[in-house]
């Protein structure tokens, strides 16, 4: 019997490798077994054209090289593995796992670009319109294909069904340069003889509103169009392929107006009967125009699509102040609403949305110019009608129900449809406060309602961008999580191209110039730097640093061209320690903490990261221009900001998070003065936290890495406001943007910027993970765990679990008086280093392992 299992392999970050577009993608796998401290000594894979590379002596099984000849485009290949153990185990052959490529050349291409005609065309936001064609089907099909995307958004039918199940498709990536097409499977939904394909087309990011005051429309451009192309491959060994092009027919539908800030309106008798199917008549429909596009620009996606990821009926329903009736889904989210409905043809339902009730009302003045309201106007049959707009989503916990005809039955008539980038789920915490872990899982539902295609800063207001402080301070967290890695790489490359573009690397990406222009700021253009570098850390590709490498030495390059002789970035905009407590409602870059400081501290930081990228692709003069420029940043910043005896001229709390997490302090005796006030100033604060973006992430680590755990302890406990967990006490059930969105008497913060959605607060849950669950990357992807709890506060028990790149790791403790009891699960291929408190510390391998020790 075989004691050693391999699952079958992953092709590049692809959990549904159809239509990938890596030629020759790198192959990762996972090993199942129970004996112990099992490390692999040697792969062997075989691919399904007969290459098969033999014994290879190596310990590598996360993204390993691709073994054989590159894939052509549409071509298909199956991959499986066998490992030997450092023990003689053997395995079985893996199952075989299959990629397809998608188009991977832009000749590959014949669309067109088919655009309904200008007599159609709304205004921006306006109707959402159909295109259609028949086409015939020549006999039996052995294989067919869909590639397809739009300028705007899509959704796709072959003969009157849904293709494929993405939401709002193709996403916003930065369209001027990069834009995804998907791949799908549409063999199923063909017959023989007389087929049609339609699709319904919104404006999207591409035409509709996007900003703040007002925003802008037509921002890449004012014409919708549908670029698709569909290839039957018949049993003959003869293709058909259908393209876009003018022979298309144009309408409007029932969508009547789609935005993805305002909602979506759909009147249902609008709904031309059958129009996706054969044999409809659309002689009245207009003729779409043929309109040129670059087919370079058209990329596979490296993750995957938006989804419809999960239902949640309303927990409660209550009545308004002026009688009206609102929904309560007991958890703020990013989605929309599904309905149930019957009545009258032509009567009209309203929903709007919020996050948070005032007086018992919606509160809309978050949403600012975001209206967030859905209409449907019925059709009237007998039987009842089921809609849910596809054109928008919202950031809401409650929905308030307007013109339902007859009792809206709470149990059947309306969901909330929860819809997010369709990542793995791979990590998760909990311990025995129930607040600590209510504050985790708000953690979770901020990033969910945050990955609608890309990271945001929030989803429920006018402005849903993809800012990159948010994500660089969030990314550990978000990386634990979930599987982002193939998403953010793909939200990496339009940062990269955009910095070329921009001069610099953009307050969001995708950029799109809104109110103001770009210009370098700390810790948001950081992002080039810390966002590769954690998923380099966290999943092990360094084909990623690699691929970001130029837009990361241009980052560090251009800072340290603008800090000058002496190191200092004291000039420019800054958003700095953006939204402390102490910032003024109306003013949220007025920190206490100085943005110079700030923004030197970054520099050195991501030049010491960057010395370190560049040591590991092999670039070793650059690793030594860069070790040598952060020694010397880290000399300007101590000779600008830290007295001798170690404390700064910036009495902050973010300002020593800083200095002592990003190693800016010269010895032990400057770290413990500067560790002892950052104590004394959490204490001063009666442990309420006193950071924002900047340090919040840093804060209980600066702590824990002078000893100061206690305190580190009762900062995160803290209940009362500002801290994590007064919001919890409010009943939050997301991270919100201020530390008060909601004030302690139950109003909303009087500030224009106020979410209850902005995961980048959040950033704690990864120290949470590290230091009081304890599990911990001590090498590249996890390939070394560091299993290291420090409980503290008065939990007596907490757990993270995460499946690493190599399997699924573990780590939980329980305290009973003053015995310390901690069970690690090591995945097999790794090894974990154990460090207890009150233990000596200890190296273990693959296996579940039980410690005791006393605290
Ligand atoms: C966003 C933030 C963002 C910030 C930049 C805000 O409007 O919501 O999260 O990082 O602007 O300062």
């Amino acid at each position: 019997m075989t004691l050693v299992h391999v699952e079958a392999p992953v092709f590049e970050h692809h959990h549904d490798p159809l239509g990938i577009g890596e030629s020759a993608p790198r192959l990762s796998w996972t090993v199942a077994t129970e004996l112990p401290g099992w490390r692999q000594q040697a792969y062997e894979i075989e691919l399904s054209d007969g290459t098969a590379t033999g014994r290879v002596e190596s310990a590598e099984s996360v993204l390993v090289p691709w073994p054989g000849g590159e894939l052509g485009s549409r071509e298909r290949r199956g991959a499986r593995v066998r490992v030997y153990g450092r023990d003689g185990s053997v395995s079985d052959w893996s199952p075989w796992s299959w990629a397809e490529a998608g188009l991977l050349e832009p000749a590959d291409w014949t669309a067109g670009a088919a655009a309904p005609p200008l007599e159609l065309l709304g205004l921006p936001d306006g109707p959402a319109l159909l295109l259609r064609r028949d086409f015939t089907v020549r006999g039996p099909i052995e294989r067919a294909r869909l590639y397809v995307t739009a300028h705007g958004v899509h959704e796709t039918e072959i003969n009157g069904r849904v293709v494929g199940d993405d939401v709002l498709a193709p996403g916003w990536t930065s369209y001027g340069h990069r834009l995804r097409y998907r791949t799908h499977d549409v063999t199923d939904l063909l017959t023989e003889g007389a087929n049609a394909i339609g699709a319904t087309l919104a404006d999207g990011w591409y035409r509709g509103r996007i900003g703040f005051r007002g925003g802008k429309t037509d921002l890449y451009g004012d014409r919708t169009a549908l670029i698709a192309q569909l290839e039957i491959a018949y049993a003959d060994g003869t293709t058909d392929v259908l393209t876009t092009d003018g022979s298309w027919r144009c309408a409007s539908g029932p969508v009547t107006a789609a935005s993805l800030y305002d909602g979506e309106k759909y009147d249902a008798r609008l709904l031309p009967s059958g129009w996706s199917g054969p044999g409809f008549d659309d002689a009245a429909w207009l003729p779409a125009d043929a309109l040129p596009h670059d087919p370079a620009l058209l990329v596979a996606p490296t993750g995957p699509p938006v989804r419809r990821v999960e239902t949640l009926a309303p927990v409660e329903v209550l009545t308004g102040p002026d009688g009206e009736t609102i929904l309560d889904f007991g958890q703020n989210i990013a989605g929309r609403l599904r309905i149930r409905v019957q009545g009258p043809a032509g009567h009209t339902v309203t929903l709007r949305h919020a996050e948070v009730l005032e007086n018992g009302a919606l509160a809309i003045r978050p949403l600012r110019d975001a209206a967030a309201l859905d209409q449907y106007t019925l059709r009237g049959d007998d039987g009842p009608e089921e809609w849910e707009p596809r054109f928008t989503t919202h950031g809401f916990r409650y929905a308030q129900v307007d013109g339902w005809p007859g009792e809206l039955d709470p149990a059947s008539d309306v969901v909330a449809v929860v819809c997010h980038t369709d990542m793995r789920r791979t990590g998760d915490f909990t311990c025995s406060d129930p607040l600590l872990s209510r504050l985790h899982d708000n953690v979770v539902w901020s990033m969910r309602g945050n990955y609608v295609d890309l990271p945001t800063d929030c989803p429920q207001r006018d402005e849903r961008l993809g800012w990159t402080g948010d994500i660089q301070v969030f990314a550990p967290a978000a990386a634990f999580l979930f599987d982002c890695s193939g998403p953010l790489s793909s939200w990496l490359a339009d940062l990269a191209v955009e910095q070329v573009q921009e001069g610099t690397v953009p307050h969001y990406v995708p950029w799109v110039p809104l109110l103001f222009g770009n210009s370098p700021t700390a810790a948001w253009g950081d992002a080039a730097v810390l966002v590769p570098w954690t998923l380099y850390q966290r999943f092990g590709d360094l084909g990623l640093l690699g691929r970001q490498y130029a837009s990361m030495k241009a980052w560090v390059d251009q800072v340290a061209g603008l800090a000058g002789e002496n190191h200092l970035w004291d000039e420019g905009f800054q958003f700095g320690d953006w939204l402390d407590p102490a910032a003024p409602p109306d003013n949220p870059g007025k920190a206490r903490t100085d943005h110079a400081l700030v923004a030197t501290a970054y520099h050195a930081h991501t030049a010491a990261v960057l010395a370190e990228t560049a040591a590991l692709l092999g670039h070793d003069s650059d690793a030594a221009h860069y070790a040598a420029l952060a020694r010397e940043v880290r000399e300007a910043f101590r000779r600008e900001f830290v007295t001798p005896s170690g404390r700064l001229a910036c009495d902050t709390q973010t300002a020593y998070a800083l200095a002592l997490t990003y190693d800016l302090l010269d010895g032990a005796e400057q770290r413990e003065r500067a560790g002892r006030r950052l104590v004394e100033l959490v204490d001063q604060d009666d442990h309420r936290i006193g950071t924002g973006f900047v340090g919040t992430p840093l804060i209980c680590d600066a702590l824990c890495s002078v000893g100061a755990y206690d305190t580190a302890y009762r900062l995160l406990l803290q209940r009362n406001c500002p801290s994590w967990l007064y919001p919890v006490t409010m009943g939050a059930t997301t991270i919100w943007e201020r530390w008060d969105s909601l004030l302690p008497d139950g109003s909303v913060n009087p500030g224009e910027m106020t979410s209850f959605n902005h995961y980048a607060l959040g950033a704690v849950a990864d120290w949470m993970h590290r230091t009081v669950a304890g599990l911990a990357p001590a090498a590249p992807g996890y390939r070394r765990l560091r299993v290291a709890p420090r409980p503290g506060g008065d939990l007596t028990h907490a757990s993270a679990r995460l499946d690493t790149p190599y399997g699924l790791a573990s780590v939980s403790w329980e305290r009973d008086g003053e015995t310390l009891t901690v069970t690690a699960t090591v995945p097999p291929g790794t090894v974990a280093e154990v460090d207890l408190p009150g233990a000596i510390p200890q190296e273990v391998g693959a296996g579940t392992h039980t410690f005791t020790t006393t605290v």
